[in-house]
């Protein structure tokens, strides 16, 4: 399966920060925006990575991630002109993907938790033959959200986005998982009211096929909002508490490409040493 992150729009809400600047590109504690759904994506095994974002701000994502080929992985970047929509990833995405399934994940999604891995995994598997696998995540105030309904046998029964009056609490974050026939999908979609090619009407038909799985994270699992200057400084608090407390570095790109057995040692090496005046990069020497 191949993966596609989404890291264009304007980040309004965190001007002016954000005026000159790609929100994705800005960072999160000790590293870019973007490590984490990177991270996300290398975690469910996705080696081969398209980057979409606006002409002004995909030159930095190349100048930052590269060919990919550091890391064992192979970056791909391509330019959305407008936000014209989240399921328009897989119309500008459809030849990069060429027949294949993908996941899409949104350049500002940081999930972290206990057995994350294993659930991506499953998502991955769980969309193989067939069907589309998303996410489920309570939350007090779902209104920000595509929200999903389900009824006494937890089968779902709705998926809205943004309802004034949600029908649950648990929002849809900004993971998804689709087979091959995505793209034949998502060029099929009508803009909605707000004129946007929406990614829950994407998952809307599969829920119709009736080929839609909701995974729900658990209490102790970590989703992270990264729209407004508040949700960021939490973001980095919380990224800086865990990496601080156990040790253990959250998003670290190059751990998991070594971990995965996509580079060596001695490439895992050479990465630190060109960060060693950082803990990051410290922390890549003592791996
Ligand atoms: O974060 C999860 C939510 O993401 C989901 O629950 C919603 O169903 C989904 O619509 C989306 O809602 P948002 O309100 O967060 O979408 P937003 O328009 O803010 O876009 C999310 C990110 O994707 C943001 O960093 C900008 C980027 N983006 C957005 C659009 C519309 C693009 O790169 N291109 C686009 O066309």
């Amino acid at each position: 399966m191949k993966g596609i992150i989404l890291a264009g729009g304007v980040a309004t809400r965190l001007f002016p920060a954000s005026k000159a600047i790609s929100k994705q590109i800005m960072p999160v504690y000790d590293k870019p925006m973007i490590y984490y759904p990177l991270s996300t994506l290398m975690l469910a095994g996705i080696r081969d990575v398209l980057i979409i974002s606006t002409p002004r701000d995909l030159p930095m994502f190349r100048g930052l991630l590269g060919s990919g080929d550091d890391i064992g992985m192979s970056f791909h970047y391509i330019v959305q002109e407008k936000p014209n929509g989240l399921a328009e990833a897989f119309i500008l995405g459809e030849s990069f993907l060429d027949g294949e399934g993908g996941a899409l994940v949104l350049g500002d999604n940081i999930f972290y938790g206990q057995g994350f891995s294993s659930m991506l995994k499953r998502a991955v598997e769980s969309v193989d033959d067939r069907g589309a696998c998303v996410f489920g995540y309570y939350v007090k105030d779902p209104r920000a959200y595509g929200v999903v309904e389900f009824d006494e046998a937890n089968r779902v029964v709705s998926l809205e986005e943004k309802p004034a009056q949600p029908k649950s609490n648990y929002a849809v974050p900004g993971l998804y998982f689709y087979d091959r026939t995505v793209c034949e999908k998502a060029r099929r979609l009508k803009p909605s009211a707000r004129g946007e090619l929406e990614i829950t009407d994407l998952n809307r038909v599969y829920l119709q096929e009736n080929s839609l799985i909701v995974e729900l994270f658990g209490r102790g699992f970590a989703w992270l909002d990264t729209g407004s200057a508040d949700s960021m400084l939490e973001a980095a608090n919380y990224v800086a508490t865990i990496q601080n407390r156990q040790g253990f570095y959250i998003a670290c790109i190059e751990e998991i490409a070594w971990r995965n057995n996509w580079i060596d040692r001695r490439q895992l090496r050479a990465l630190g040493e060109a960060m060693s005046k950082t803990e990051y990069g410290k922390y890549l020497l003592e791996l």
